[in-house]
């Protein structure tokens, strides 16, 4: 059969609210044109994020039944700590409340003044608190993961030449450690190979340095080497995913995406020393290395997602429904990073919008007309997110300008994503009557959270 469904029936159900346009109106431009800043009551489709809305499953929700309150080795810790080393096959596994909480507690041992990480491309999390250390968070991303209209396997690849031109410039001993995110998510939620994975860990050998993976969506990554990737048709996804942390040394983890769960995250690694100390650290900032910032219950979701998500069913629903809104939208003339990335759409909005330049905010403009047209919740990835000021004042841009559409794992139905697609599609027809933005207010650093917006007259 070629329908794909959703491999699950509707146990339980939240209704969502219908606004009219006129409400939207004012809504959006009550939140300072903010989409961050509107009441989730007021979205009708939710796409700001696919990290912490997934919807559990049954045994997830038994878990937390089942969770195991106490303060110190907690079982539920164990069962958690033995699902994501059967994955990672990593020595120590510290819980974190979040991915963030991780990559803290990493960057403020090993970051600081003078050091530079590189990754194929930083999320914006993880450059902040790279940067917040004042050491320099570089994307080396390959070429063809740049340009948004070409289609390639594996366009969240890092460039390995670059990689260890740019260990050689800055000498191996600034460097405490190379990271690869996979997917990419600011760069469109593409896939890393294995073979890049392979060929990043042996510049890694080369010159010494451990290699950390972002893992947030590293089951979807696993789908991608299946399906994309000569030699790995006939493997397991878990299989897959188990051989792409043999090659790290560690990874900092947002369970929120790829752990199928509502909050919850680790860090693990196998360099003791380093454990030590960051255990250290995680009792001063988020508790005790059995719950790390997390209630018993929480680690039992987090133990069974992760077993779920490795499911190939489930995956391949999952990449094939974030496929059919990209196919749908790009048969009408919507320009999208191509091809289609794991967890999100992301539209082109330099393409979309090509008469509103970046500091006008191109990317903004479609977010706020994509709520005003109908409900839904999107979030730019361009110079709201990413833009700086020079020495001068006027603002950098980051290379693309885009609009994440962020699919949440197993919430919403086909009829939900046409739906979508038809608001997508109204939008880019009138694309003529957007305009764009310059912004009121906003805060010194990850500033698109809390930035508010005017429209251009
Ligand atoms: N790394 C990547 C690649 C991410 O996408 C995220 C979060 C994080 C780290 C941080 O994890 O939120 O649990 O602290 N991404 C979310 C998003 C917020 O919407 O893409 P966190």
């Amino acid at each position: 059969m070629k329908t794909i469904i959703e491999p699950f029936r509707i146990k339980s159900v939240e209704p969502i609210r219908f606004t009219t346009k006129e409400e939207r109106i004012k809504i959006i431009k009550d939140a300072g044109y903010n989409t961050f800043l509107i009441h989730a009551d007021d979205v009708l489709i939710d796409l700001l994020t696919d990290s912490g809305t997934s919807a559990m499953s049954a045994s997830q929700w038994a878990g937390v039944m089942e969770g195991d309150e106490s303060y110190a080795g907690s079982r539920s810790f164990y069962k958690f700590e033995s699902a994501v080393k059967k994955i990672t096959g990593h020595e120590f596994i510290i819980p974190t409340h979040q991915g963030r909480a991780a990559e803290k507690i990493l960057f403020t041992i090993l970051g600081g003044a003078g050091k530079y990480i590189p990754n194929n491309t930083h999320f914006d999390t993880t450059r902040a608190n790279v940067e917040f250390t004042g050491a320099e968070a570089v994307d080396l991303l390959n070429e063809i993961g740049k340009k948004p209209e070409v289609k390639a396997d594996f366009k969240g690849n890092m460039d390995v030449e670059k990689l260890e031109e740019f260990i050689k410039k800055v000498g191996k001993e600034n460097i405490p450690l190379v990271m690869i995110t996979i997917t990419n998510n600011s760069g469109g939620g593409q896939p890393v190979s294995m073979q890049n994975i392979k060929d990043v860990r042996a510049v890694c050998d080369k010159y010494n340095l451990p290699l950390f993976l972002d893992a947030c969506r590293f089951a979807e990554n696993a789908y991608f080497i299946k399906k994309r990737e000569k030699g790995y048709e006939g493997k397991s996804i878990l299989e897959i995913c188990q051989e792409m942390f043999s090659y790290s040394d560690g990874s900092t983890m947002s369970a929120k995406k790829d752990g199928l769960v509502n909050i919850g995250g680790f860090l693990s690694l196998n360099n003791d020393e380093l454990a030590m100390q960051c255990r250290n650290l995680l009792i001063v900032t988020e508790g005790f290395p059995t719950y790390g910032g997390l209630a018993g219950r929480d680690l039992e979701a987090v133990a069974i997602g992760l077993e779920e998500v490795v499911d190939e069913n489930y995956l391949h629903y999952r990449i094939r429904s974030t496929e059919y809104l990209g196919e749908k939208i790009v048969a009408a003339g919507v320009p999208i990073i191509e091809p289609p990335g794991g967890h999100a759409i992301y539209i082109d909005a330099k393409r979309f919008l090509p008469d509103i330049p970046p500091y006008e905010f191109p990317g903004q403009a479609i977010t706020c007309e994509l709520y005003i047209e109908g409900g839904i919740r999107a979030v730019e990835i361009g110079s709201v997110m990413f833009g700086k000021y020079d020495k001068e004042g006027s603002i950098v841009s980051p290379p693309m300008e885009l609009v994440r559409l962020a699919i949440p794992r197993r919430v919403y139905t086909q009829s939900h994503i046409d739906f979508v697609a038809e608001v997508v599609i109204e939008v880019f027809n009138n694309r003529d009557k957007l305009r764009g933005y310059k912004i009121i207010y906003e805060a010194p650093m990850l500033r698109h959270f809390t930035a508010k917006f005017e429209p251009m007259k």
